[in-house]
């Protein structure tokens, strides 16, 4: 059985994805390493963007960790075939329901961040977004040709009980060992799923929570409590379209969107799929500049939930952490390492 698929995926998915081959290669080199082509470059080699027998290898795989895919290459090719229709076929397949995305504040970082030193200092912020329902899913969906002219666009958001019900509980859970705080996130005010979520969040908190401090807040209050005062959340649980736009937002307040790993994780003992929550960014693809860290960390949140190493994930937190304490910056950090050099940084202090 493979311990660890990677799936390098387009742009820089492939450059920082090599340092976690090296960080992993020298902090468990008992780990079985395999590897996949994932994304545009998958499709342009088998015309998918995941082929079967990848996604076969990444249910079998302990613990599957993407670099990123997508570029503007592919932005013609048909909907199901693009990257990122790939990426949401692996999430479904794998049934990994819960995409955890701490936003951590590391203290030599403080400065990094976009907001005053003393509004995040000591941030320590999980993001708990749904990752298989919702609005990316939902049917109908697609743009038709209207009689008259024109054309008309649909996307359905749909939750039922059971999908709400899940996630929660694993925010819910997450906070019992944390801070013991649950901020859920919605529009229960415009929206019918949004008013379900609140019902649903309610209900499980009252029957099995209650120890748990539950505050419910609208997603676009949100957004802003989350660039004003980001220390008042613990964990914070969401659908998947918010989740995915207050965990860009929350990644910056850490310093930059190259610092913010996930953990998409399914029911207990099937394998996690971690990823950067960055993207490919065309804009530096190629150029070497990458900051791997978000890689780096994914892979520290893979030994932690899938791989039965929190021994080897906090030894290499720590890597992390003095890496920077030393010095270590990419230029989205305000340096001038590349993205090996970053690499040899964190290696240096394993
Ligand atoms: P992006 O995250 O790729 O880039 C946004 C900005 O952040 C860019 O300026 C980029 O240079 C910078 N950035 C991102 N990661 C960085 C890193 N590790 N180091 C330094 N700077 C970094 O978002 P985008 O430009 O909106 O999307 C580009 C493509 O990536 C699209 O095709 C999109 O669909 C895809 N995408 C994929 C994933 C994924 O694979 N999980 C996530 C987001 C976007
Ligand atoms: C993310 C990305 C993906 C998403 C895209 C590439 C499908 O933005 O992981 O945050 O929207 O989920
Ligand atoms: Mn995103």
């Amino acid at each position: 059985m493979t311990d660890l698929l990677l799936l390098p995926g387009d742009g820089i998915g492939p450059e920082v994805t090599a340092q976690v081959r090296r960080v992993a290669e020298k902090i468990a080199p008992d780990l079985t390493i395999d590897e996949r082509d994932f994304g545009g470059l998958s499709y342009d080699r088998h015309g998918v963007p995941v082929t079967d027998e990848a996604v076969a290898a990444a249910k079998s795989a302990r613990a599957v960790l993407m670099g990123a895919v997508g570029g503007p290459q592919w932005a013609s090719a048909p909907r199901d075939r693009r990257p990122e229709a790939g990426l949401l076929r692996l999430r479904t397949e794998m049934a990994v329901f819960a995409n955890l995305r701490p936003a951590l504040c590391f203290l030599p970082l403080a400065d990094a961040s976009s907001l005053k030193r003393d509004r995040i200092e000591g941030l320590d912020f999980m993001i708990v977004r749904e990752l298989t329902g919702g609005v990316y899913f939902g049917q109908p969906r697609g743009i038709e040709d209207l009689p008259g002219g024109g054309r008309r666009g649909v996307d359905t958001q749909v939750y039922t009980t059971a999908e709400i019900e899940r996630v929660a509980r694993v925010a819910f859970e997450l906070a019992r060992g944390r801070r013991n705080k649950v901020h859920s996130a919605e529009k229960s005010n415009v929206m019918e799923t949004g008013l379900l979520w609140r019902q649903v969040v309610t209900d499980l908190h009252r029957r099995e929570y209650a120890d748990v401090e539950l505050e419910h807040i609208l997603a676009d209050n949100a957004a802003m409590q989350i660039v004003k005062a980001p220390k008042q959340f613990d964990v914070m649980v969401t659908d998947n379209l918010f989740g995915d736009i207050l965990s860009d937002a929350a990644a910056q307040l850490t310093g930059s969107l190259g610092m913010l790993p996930s953990a998409a994780l399914g029911v207990p003992g099937s394998p996690g799929l971690y990823e950067p929550i960055h993207g490919s960014a065309p804009d530096i693809a190629g150029k070497g500049i990458a900051n791997p860290l978000a890689a780096i960390l994914s892979f520290e949140m893979a030994l932690r939930w899938s791989l039965g190493r929190a021994d080897l994930a906090d030894a290499l937190f720590k890597a992390v952490e003095a890496a920077l304490e030393a010095g270590a910056r990419t230029p989205d950090l305000g340096g001038s390492m590349t993205t090996v050099q970053m690499g040899d940084a964190v290696l240096a202090k394993l």
